[in-house]
């Protein structure tokens, strides 16, 4: 017996390997459910600490339970003296942000024992690594770029702690709210491979931080951190939109994938690139370049068209890459942030899957189908 008659699926594609009450992707009617929302609600109206405190309680904060959330996030914010010195350390070696961001991610078990929430370790690892990352990512970015760290502000909220943290300036509320739009869209997203790794990782009763860095790991690779900067370049690459399908069709024409185009589990348009869309016009309407949001459109029309010709019948349409590309852009990220940027809002996710696995997850122990060899004959080392 092998294959598929063994029970053997490649890459476990099709698998249910968890219930969830987290988030579910609908391929074919494109659409995102995150904790009884459409996504695109979410996008517009909640904060981030709002979707946090959704995904973890699976209900949305009162009052009370929101300012609570905030004040804690708030103390849990600053890094530990280590922790900068890691960074430091890194940065004078000029290590990849990605890097830079596991090692430091680690180092969330580090406690300040002010900060503790009654002894539950779990939900003190939760707090640490989702309010760490934005200013792990923004003091590595500044120490790279020679410059000191910013302290967090205890005044402002996570979106915008993050911007601050990165420029040094109280960032504006059209600023905000598109970042705001972009942590919300990503926070969950089904089973994808990060979030799977770390509820294996939980489900062996581990801790939330070791999750964490494992979901990091796995968010590293091209095949799922997504490659939102070559969405970008493309972009630029075209310049105008004239040269738009003349581009676009000798990348095809080589044999190249279009990048921000097509998606294994969404049949029809990326219900995330309809959010990030709407966020970018709202944004680079109001304090952006206008005649990029323009000449993007224009791209992603040309693209969209091209690809129908060149794959009729597959439906390949806008993922959410093309408009997360364009979104970070126009804050003002640099193109080597955005899986970072990424982690900081799918970190949400990671950790309220966790809980879910503490709480109802069995060890998770798939098998192997054995294929190599049976019956060698042992030689010793002089005979072989
Ligand atoms: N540009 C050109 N051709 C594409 C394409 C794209 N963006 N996306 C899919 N296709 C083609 C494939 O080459 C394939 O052709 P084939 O049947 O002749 O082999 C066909 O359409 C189906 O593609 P397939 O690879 O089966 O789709 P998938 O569901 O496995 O792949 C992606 C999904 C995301 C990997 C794929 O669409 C892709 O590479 N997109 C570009 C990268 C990107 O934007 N990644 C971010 C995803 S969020």
């Amino acid at each position: 017996m092998s294959g598929r008659e063994n029970g053997f699926v490649p890459g476990l594609e099709g698998v249910v390997a968890a219930q969830t009450r987290l988030s579910h992707v609908d391929g074919g009617a494109g659409e995102l459910i995150v904790a009884g929302f459409p996504v695109e609600e979410l996008a517009r109206r909640a904060t981030f600490e709002e979707v946090v405190y959704l995904l973890w309680h699976d209900a949305l904060p009162d009052v009370r339970e929101l300012a609570d959330l905030r004040g804690a996030l708030a103390r849990w914010r600053p890094l530990p003296r280590a922790t900068l010195e890691l960074l430091r350390a890194a940065a004078s070696e000029g290590t990849p942000p990605m890097d830079a961001l596991r090692m430091a991610a680690s180092t969330a078990s580090l406690r300040d024992r002010d900060a503790s929430v009654n002894g539950d370790t779990a939900r003190e690892d939760a707090l640490a690594v989702v309010a760490r990352f934005p200013t792990i990512v923004a003091a590595y970015r500044r120490l790279l770029d020679g410059e000191e760290p910013v302290d967090p502000d205890p005044r402002l909220g996570h979106a915008a702690n993050y911007l601050y943290m990165l420029n040094g300036e109280v960032p504006g509320q059209g600023s905000v709210r598109a970042l705001e739009t972009y942590l919300n869209t990503v926070a969950d997203h089904g089973l994808n491979a990060s979030t799977f790794a770390a509820r294996v990782i939980v489900s062996t009763r581990s801790d939330l931080v070791s999750a964490v860095v494992g979901a990091l790991g796995a968010l590293k690779g091209p095949l799922h951190g997504g490659a939102p900067g070559p969405a970008l370049d493309v972009v630029f690459e075209i310049g105008e939109a004239r040269r738009a399908e003349a581009v676009l069709r000798e990348k095809l024409e080589r044999g190249e994938r279009l990048m921000g185009f097509g998606h294994r589990v969404y049949k029809v348009r990326d219900p995330r690139a309809d959010v990030l869309g709407t966020a970018a016009e709202l944004l680079y309407a109001t304090d952006g370049d206008e005649a990029l949001y323009e000449l993007a459109l224009e791209v992603e029309r040309a693209a969209v068209a091209l690809l129908s010709e060149h794959k009729p019948g597959r439906n390949l349409q806008t993922n959410v890459e093309f408009y997360t590309a364009l979104l970070l852009h126009g804050l003002g990220l640099p193109t080597e942030l955005f899986t970072l940027t990424f982690a900081v809002g799918r970190v949400a996710g990671w950790t309220a899957h966790c809980f879910e696995q503490l709480e109802r997850g069995r060890l998770i122990r798939p098998q192997s189908e054995y294929v190599g060899e049976r019956d060698r004959e042992w030689v010793p080392s002089e005979g072989r």
